[in-house]
């Protein structure tokens, strides 16, 4: 007999969804250890939602196996359902209704008597910074507000496994960092959280082990450690001052960053990849950083803007698929969403 708290709250293989010609998920293999956040990060159309409704039972799988807290999704899908919630782009929050009202129905639609549903209501209300907007039509909340509901919708009864599908999209820095506070201490109280994301640094801040997936496939599995030291640390953007100097800080870059160096259409720009050491966190990549600026400094080459970004998800998918996401040619350098501005 295996103990159930050590199982996996996740166990997929070869899962598979296709519609009509398309293999929205094409064999999937996942384990999500219980207990932790895991992120799964892909573009749009990776397959991400349609992965999360199968785990979910909200849609049946056409090919292989998905086990919930050891529950098959497909033969045992109440077990799973009585154990999971799902707040996704399209939770089951009304408009019309006020904070308060929404959490309250809900409640009782999920067997609280009156009293207790009140208290459920206003507590989440209250952990969730919307008390001062409980009165009010959910359809006058702004977008930080209204996915903060929609996860509070989804947790009154506190589930051993949430789906967070893509809960930041569109948010502004501010509401993004609300949320991931919410996710952090849904966990703290023994939740299993699996989250979908388009952001790189966002499955950075929250996921322990994290799963890149494209075209329906897993690309590539493992810790933010693991994932990072495959991708590099970052990419280091610089602008000197006089252009008769970008090859001789061409050469001193290749040589301290041990990295190549490209040189961009602005005739004074320069980028490079700086790798970091596997295991090592972020500041590996900024010392890497100061120390090439240093060498730039002590050769006279004066370097007007300078900024250390974290790999976009372009760049992740290039270093693990020498493809951008999606699998087309071109590539969009703009979508850089983590680029810190440091010196002028
Ligand atoms: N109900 C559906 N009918 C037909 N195609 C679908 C349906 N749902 C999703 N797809 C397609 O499956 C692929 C994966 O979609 P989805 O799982 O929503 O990706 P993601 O959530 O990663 O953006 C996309 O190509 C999408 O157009
Ligand atoms: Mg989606």
């Amino acid at each position: 007999m295996s103990a159930p708290q050590h199982d996996p709250a996740i166990e997929t293989s070869g899962l598979v969804k296709v519609f009509g010609e398309s293999r929205a998920v094409d064999g999937i293999d996942l384990s999500v250890p219980a207990g932790t956040v895991f992120g799964v990060l892909g573009p749009n159309g990776a397959g991400k939602t349609t992965t999360v409704k199968m785990l979910a039972t909200l849609l049946r799988p056409d090919g292989g196996e998905a086990r919930v807290f050891g529950h098959d999704v497909a033969r045992e899908a109440d077990a799973v359902r009585s154990r999971v919630s799902l707040t996704g782009q399209y939770a089951s929050v009304d408009e019309d209704l006020t904070g308060t009202e929404n959490l309250y129905l809900l409640a009782r639609l999920l067997g609280h008597r009156k009293p207790g549903a009140y208290a459920r209501a206003s507590e989440l209300l209250e952990a969730f910074g919307l008390t001062e907007a409980a009165g009010r039509q959910v359809k006058n909340y702004s977008g930080g507000m209204r996915r903060r509901i929609d996860i509070a919708a989804s947790i009154l009864n506190t589930p051993d496994l949430l789906f967070l599908d893509e809960p930041t999209t569109g948010l502004d820095p501010r509401s993004r960092n609300q949320v991931w506070d919410i996710v952090r201490a849904i966990v703290a109280q023994g939740t299993t959280v699996m989250l979908t994301t388009q952001y790189l640094d966002e499955a950075d801040q929250l996921a322990s082990r994290i799963a890149v997936i494209d075209q329906g496939k897993v690309i590539a599995e493992g810790t933010k450690g693991e994932l990072k030291a495959s991708v590099g640390a970052g990419t280091v953007h610089l602008r000197l001052r006089d252009e008769a100097e970008r090859e001789t800080a061409r050469s001193i870059l290749a040589h301290t960053l041990d990295a190549h160096v490209q040189l961009e259409a602005d005739p004074l720009a320069l980028t490079a990849r700086v790798e970091g050491d596997a295991g090592v966190d972020d500041a590996s990549g900024a010392e890497q950083a100061s120390r090439a600026l240093a060498e730039l400094a002590s050769a006279g080459i004066i370097v007007d803007t300078f900024a250390l970004g974290q790999p976009s998800l372009d760049e992740v998918f290039l270093a693990l698929t020498d493809q951008p996401p999606g699998g087309s040619t071109t590539l969009d350098t703009s979508t850089d969403t983590s680029t810190e501005e440091i010196a002028s």
